[in-house]
């Protein structure tokens, strides 16, 4: 690991993408390439625990993810129900707490009870907090938390920075420091709007599939090297 003394970094979040493009360059179905983008994911997350690095976030469905062929759709739900039931043993014995960010109401059934069951089974680990936004959508986020602010009879004047926080699916969690994008485009897709303000952000041309440990260290590697200013005018030294 390169040696830093000035960034810290508590938070990666990934957005996975370039599954469907590396299975067409590969003359596979998109199918395929969410698999092979699954067992990508495993050897990421054990290699971010290992890093002793205290938060993920990966992308595994936006709200925007819907409007794809039902096909694609339900296969990918097949496939995260899957996954997490593969993977609870794992995440259990790596220490990995897992927490859901997004909206499980309108997730399959089978699902939702997946994903609380990893939740319920993990939430006393202390070692990687792995994020999984499913059914995620910035502007979805920021919408239901002030809603809930406004439930609770908030006057204007009284809502501040923090009660927006607060009430986001990531409440506790201390905004990303890196984000990376996987598969060339360079958009934020809907992830993470208000957590990102000053996040810095890595773009791999690589798809998620082909993504390595050794990819995600150069991505380290350029964020110690970047200058975090927070608007002043020095980098702030921590
Ligand atoms: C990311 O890969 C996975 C999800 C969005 C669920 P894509 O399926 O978006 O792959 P491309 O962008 O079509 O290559
Ligand atoms: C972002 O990728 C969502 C996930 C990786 C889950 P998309 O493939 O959905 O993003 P767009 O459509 O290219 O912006
Ligand atoms: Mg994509």
């Amino acid at each position: 690991m390169p040696s830093h003394d000035t960034n810290s970094l508590a938070h990666i979040a990934i957005i996975m993408d370039g599954n469907g493009r590396w299975a067409d360059s590969n003359g596979f179905s998109r199918n395929k390439g969410h698999e092979k983008g699954t067992e990508n994911l495993q050897s990421i997350v054990k290699k971010v625990s290992d890093l002793n690095i205290q938060f993920l976030t990966i992308y595994a469905f936006s709200t925007e993810n819907w409007n794809r062929p039902k096909l694609e759709v339900s296969n990918l739900m097949n496939l995260l129900f899957d996954s997490i039931n593969k993977q609870l043993d794992i995440l259990i014995s790596n220490n990995i707490r897992v927490v859901h960010l997004g909206e499980k109401s309108s997730l399959p059934s089978n699902l939702q009870k997946a994903l609380s069951k990893c939740e319920e089974s993990t939430k006393n680990n202390s070692g990687l907090t792995l994020n999984v936004a499913l059914n995620y959508g910035g502007r979805t986020e920021i919408l239901h938390s002030v809603r809930k602010l406004v439930s609770q009879n908030v006057l204007p004047h009284q809502i501040s920075l923090k009660d927006i926080d607060d009430n986001l699916y990531t409440a506790g969690i201390p905004d990303p420091d890196l984000i990376i994008r996987t598969g060339g485009e360079k958009r934020i897709s809907n992830f993470l709007l208000w957590q990102s303000a000053y996040s810095e952000y890595y773009f791999s041309d690589v798809f998620w599939p082909d993504f390595t440990s050794n990819e995600l260290e150069e991505a380290i590697h350029t964020y110690y090297t970047r200058k975090r200013r927070f608007g002043m005018t020095k980098f702030r030294e921590k």
